[in-house]
């Protein structure tokens, strides 16, 4: 079988690392990373081959792959796009833009549809009072588009601008013999959670950077109040999610854009957790109003139902299972507690 050629964009990031390590385990896919920095030890070798610098001026070279899949991952997260917006417009939106006209333009030269998987968020939501959050619940993919952060209006935006490459791109779908279009499939993803990676620059980050100090025995300030509650997931179900959905026939695709979630709790419980695991743990509440403001305005929780019914999605961890059988013992392991 002759294996087919992927590109992931952040590969040195926490999805992008653990993305990579999923793709070569499951073997059949030749590896091309692209990084603002260079590759870690832990995917170095799986790697064929790395372009290192800004993918913006970088995406000329991308033409000349044959591309059958492309991990759009690389971003400015949420909590650092808010302190150089317009940056991270250029990194978020450029950087996309960019790759859907490649991938687009390959699509149409070759008749072949470029698979292109883009990470979204949560951050697409945009809740306009914490009563509004509580009544809401969770919420579907439609429900409170609303974005209150330039990373979730990046997102937001990226989705539509993947669908409309993906169907409408210069109306050539009114064609008699329409050109193949690639295909565009994002995830809204929860919090994400690694046992062997930190994130940086997302908001969502309380709830890794809790748990990694009180493993580490280091005291630790939570930038978010108690009662603060959205979604997490563990990093190997964000990453079975997307080799599962770059896999589905695309008839059996109802939609573009899904949801998936896996357990939705407060920053208090997290605390709670990890004092069972560590009892010396240190962990104390002092939200910073800037990123407090950006949790509150993300949906305490999302409805999956869409993806579990037109793929089969289901999470292999539950909270109790994350921390059971995923991050403590992981954890111990890595910092021998
Ligand atoms: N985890 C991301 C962040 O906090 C949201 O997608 O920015």
């Amino acid at each position: 079988m002759t294996e087919k050629l992927v590109l992931v964009t952040g590969a040195c990031g926490e999805i992008g690392q653990a993305l990579v390590q999923g793709l070569a385990k499951q073997g059949g896919y030749k590896i091309v990373t692209a990084d603002l920095a260079p590759l870690p030890e832990s995917i170095r070798e799986m790697s064929a081959e790395h372009a290192q610098g800004d993918l913006v001026y970088k995406i000329k070279t991308f033409y000349d792959y044959d591309f059958d899949v492309i991990f759009h991952l690389a971003a400015s997260l949420s909590s650092k796009a808010e302190v150089s917006s317009e940056e991270a417009h250029r990194i978020n939106v450029e950087g996309t833009m960019q790759l859907l006209m490649m991938a687009a333009y390959r699509s149409e030269k070759y008749k072949k549809s470029v698979r292109f998987m883009f990470p979204s968020s949560i951050a697409a939501y945009g809740m306009s009072s914490l009563e509004e959050k509580k009544a809401k619940g969770a919420v579907k993919e439609e429900a409170c588009n609303t974005p209150h952060t330039m990373y979730g209006c990046n997102k937001l935006y990226c989705e539509k601008l993947g669908v409309y490459y993906s169907k409408y791109y210069g109306q050539k779908h009114l064609d008699e013999n329409p050109p193949h279009f690639l295909d565009f499939r994002a995830i809204r993803f929860p919090g994400l959670i690694s046992a062997f990676t930190l994130p940086s620059g997302g908001t969502s980050d309380y709830g890794p950077e809790m748990l990694h100090a009180a493993a580490q025995g280091k005291p630790y300030a939570c930038f978010v109040r108690e009662d603060t509650k959205i979604s997490f997931m563990a990093m190997p179900d964000a990453i079975k999610s997307l080799l599962m959905l770059l896999d589905v026939p695309r008839e059996q695709l109802n939609h573009q854009v899904y949801n998936i979630a896996a357990f939705a709790i407060t920053a208090g419980e997290f605390r709670e957790r990890a004092l069972k695991a560590f009892p010396e743990a240190k962990i104390t509440f002092e939200p910073n109003p800037r990123r407090q403001g950006i949790v509150d305005s993300w949906p305490e929780d999302v409805d999956d139902s869409r993806a579990r019914k037109d793929w089969g999605w289901k999470p292999d961890y539950d909270v109790d299972r994350f921390f059971e059988e995923y991050f403590l013992p992981e954890i111990r392991k890595r910092y021998g507690k």
